[in-house]
């Protein structure tokens, strides 16, 4: 449409002039919709002088990677790099439970590696802008934008290290989430990428409650591909905004299975409707769809034995457990 036709030709605009004629720039994907759209609006501006940089940081949910790799490769065209850094991300995250500073430990390491790929770019030319999908919501719910409060600090914002080598470009800094949708879409990005539900940065690392570990995360993985699989069969992916499934680590409870005795992990389900992420409702899903969810849950992944539902609208929860 006209308006987001506009934006587009605004942000290009800016893009082109803030990078100059001969800049480079990288940018990291998450998977996720703001990067996507951040990276297909700056190589639209640059093209070739732009090369992203996909970080596996161990946190991801199943099949992202591959995603990635194949889907948006295949749309847009752009260079792109993955680097596994996964056990990088788990050293730094070891021993560490506290909501925020795993955040900006994640957020540090991201930039850490997107230096060291930029460094190993150094050959094609000088990369010096970073680019990032940063929304307005996250501008102002890291404390940068019209409000003071500091609620969490989302990994691109608030998890910057003082000492950054880049200078930042942000061609979303002022949209919400539908009208970020609406640019990808006029940029061509397949539904599948526009469409798709948010998943945070920092991924998996801020749906442990806990320490994040390697096995961990496996059952964590084990138990989000299932409520996804399941929320997609039962054609509900349209109908909320997202799913987050949390595992609590540290809390065990006593279950029955068979003749034994067991004691597990629970894992949460946290189904939201929203607008924009600012303020959600939790989702009344249908009793069948969550009753299969929790059967296989409990039937498949050995180490969860209880699934509980978060029925908390936002706020005063957020989101994210963390
Ligand atoms: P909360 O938990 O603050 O989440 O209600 C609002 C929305 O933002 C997503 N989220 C993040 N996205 N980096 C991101 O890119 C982050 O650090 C981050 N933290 C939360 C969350 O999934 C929800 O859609």
């Amino acid at each position: 449409d006209w308006t987001t036709a506009s934006i587009v030709d605004e942000q290009i605009a800016k893009i082109r002039e803030q990078i100059g004629e001969d800049g480079r720039a990288i940018c990291g994907l998450s998977g996720g919709v703001d990067s996507a759209v951040a990276a297909a609006l700056v190589q639209r501006a640059i093209g070739e002088r732009l090369t992203c940089v996909f970080v596996d940081h161990g946190l991801l949910r199943s099949g992202e990677r591959a995603q990635v790799e194949r889907d948006f490769v295949a749309a847009t065209g752009v260079n792109l790099v993955t680097v596994d850094a996964r056990e990088r991300f788990l050293t730094a995250l070891a021993g560490v439970s506290d909501p925020e500073q795993k955040r900006k430990i994640i957020g540090r390491e991201f930039i850490r590696v997107f230096e060291q790929a930029e460094r190993d770019l150094k050959a094609e030319g000088d990369y010096s802008f970073l680019v990032q999908g940063t929304l307005y919501p996250d501008v102002v719910e890291s404390g940068g934008g019209a409000s003071a409060a500091n609620i969490k600090s989302h990994h691109n914002v608030g998890g910057l290290p003082e000492d950054l080598q880049f200078e930042l470009v942000e061609p979303l800094r002022l949209l919400f989430k539908d009208e970020v949708r609406r640019v990808g879409l006029e940029l061509g990005l397949p539904e599948t990428i526009v469409h798709r539900q948010p998943f945070p940065g920092p991924g998996l690392g801020i749906r442990i409650i806990g320490e994040v570990t390697a096995e961990r995360l496996e059952i964590l993985r084990a138990a989000d591909a299932i409520a996804r699989e399941e929320l997609t069969s039962a054609g509900l992916d349209n109908d909320i905004w997202q799913c987050p499934v949390v595992l609590l680590a540290d809390v065990r409870s006593v279950g029955v299975q068979g003749d034994g005795r067991t004691y597990g992990h629970p894992v949460v389900l946290r189904p939201v409707s929203s607008e924009d992420a600012m303020t959600a409702d939790w989702t009344r899903l249908p009793y069948d769809v969550l009753e299969r969810i929790s059967t296989r849950i409990t039937n498949e992944v050995a180490e969860v034995n209880r699934v509980v539902l978060d029925v908390t609208s936002k706020p005063p929860g957020t989101i994210e457990w963390e």
